[in-house]
């Protein structure tokens, strides 16, 4: 199927659900999941461990460093000649955890750390990046929807799928529920973001074991089940739903995926990575292998463009499927190719309005 036929078939909002009161088949028991795992990009963002073996210590110190400019008006213009030759990696005005409500700690910085002269170019940047990979968002239902009636044909029966930065874990549990992978798995870096996981994981489980128990008609292993996307599995799929399903605290860039069918990648605020990451997936996946990239498209000549979903159809932000082909490659890019450049002086004028509203200078 071309993506001209499926857009003909794409869902442009979310049906209208009512909590699921009784379970008297199993489609009672997949709405009743599909509900628990909505809603996670409206989550507290709680601030970074600050404890003396928190793997963050060097991310925190050069946040601080950024904070104790923005929090002193004198400090303005020389933040922003730091971070004006940077630009091209800045996700948003300024970087969103040294900002009031961000995950920055509200305590004072641990002695020893070092001021923003003290930083050099190379690990600012390095900062930037990362700090815009943690910004977080999650894909609608009917987005998911969408996402997994296009990859279904291309897929393989079974398989392994991965979220790489799997936040809450919506797209890995909906995965889990969806098609018939034998396994999902997220990666986060988060450990927060993976204990929620975590946590929506157990409350998945529950419903499940719940809905299981409460059926007229009890399921077997074997007892033939369609799966809200059409695909025809067995009870297995939900009896087994806990075993299909695993979260990893980790760097994506530290995880190997070789022998994974379909890697997600909700990539829209992982522009600056995307050469890192397209490398490594690259060298890790085997061919026919499928990844899927939102907003960023993958450059990398080991990646054949099977679909593409302008802004608007499957997703909000356009969405990219891509299939591994050939011999494994190791070589890395020639090129940063992934990089915008907006206007340096549109932005330092917006800037100045944001600093000034939220610190204004004192008489
Ligand atoms: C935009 S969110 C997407 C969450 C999830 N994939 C979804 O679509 O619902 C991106 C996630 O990637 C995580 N992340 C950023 N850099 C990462 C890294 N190097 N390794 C693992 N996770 C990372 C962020 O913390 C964030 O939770």
């Amino acid at each position: 199927m071309d993506s001209t036929t499926l857009q003909a078939t794409f869902r442009t909002e979310n049906r209208a659900t009512a909590p699921v009161q009784r379970f008297r088949h199993p489609d009672d028991i997949f709405e009743a999941l599909f509900q628990s795992v909505q809603g996670g990009e409206s989550h507290a963002r709680p601030t970074l461990d600050l404890t003396p073996d928190s793997p963050f210590l060097p991310f925190l110190e050069i946040g601080y460093a950024l904070r104790s400019c923005v929090e002193k008006p004198a400090r303005h213009d020389y933040l922003l000649a730091r971070l004006r030759p940077h630009l091209s990696v800045m996700i948003g005005t300024l970087p969103a955890s040294i900002l009031p409500m961000g995950m920055l700690p509200k305590l004072a910085p641990p002695a020893g750390f070092r001021r923003l002269e003290d930083i050099g170019e190379a690990e600012l940047r390095d900062w930037l990046i990362q700090e815009g990979g943690l910004i977080y968002g999650e894909m609608q239902r009917f987005e998911l929807e969408n996402y997994f009636d296009a990859v279904k044909p291309l897929l393989p029966p079974g398989g392994v799928m991965v979220d790489l930065g799997s936040g809450l874990g919506k797209v890995v549990m909906t995965a889990a529920l969806t098609l018939p992978f034998v396994r999902c798995i997220g990666v986060e870096l988060l450990n927060y973001r993976h204990r929620l996981a975590q946590e929506r994981l157990v409350r998945l489980l529950t419903l499940a074991r719940q809905g299981l128990e409460a059926l007229p008609e009890p399921l077997t292993l074997e007892t033939p089940l369609p799966l809200p996307s059409g695909v025809i599995a067995s009870g297995r799929h939900l009896l087994d739903l806990g075993s299909r399903i695993l979260f990893l605290e980790n760097d994506m860039f530290k995880v190997d995926v070789r022998g994974a069918s379909l890697v997600f990648l909700y990539s829209t605020c992982f522009g600056p990575l995307m050469d890192a990451i397209s490398e490594k997936l690259a060298r890790e996946l085997s061919e026919g292998a499928l990844v899927s990239t939102t907003t960023y498209p993958i450059k990398h000549p080991a990646f054949r463009l099977l679909q593409s979903h302008a802004p608007g159809t499957l997703s909000w932000t356009s969405v990219m499927i891509y299939q591994r082909i050939g011999p494994q490659m190791a070589e890395p890019a020639a090129e940063t190719r992934y990089l915008h450049q907006p206007d340096a002086d549109a932005w330092e004028e917006r800037v100045r309005v944001d600093l000034a509203a939220m610190f204004p200078a004192t008489a």
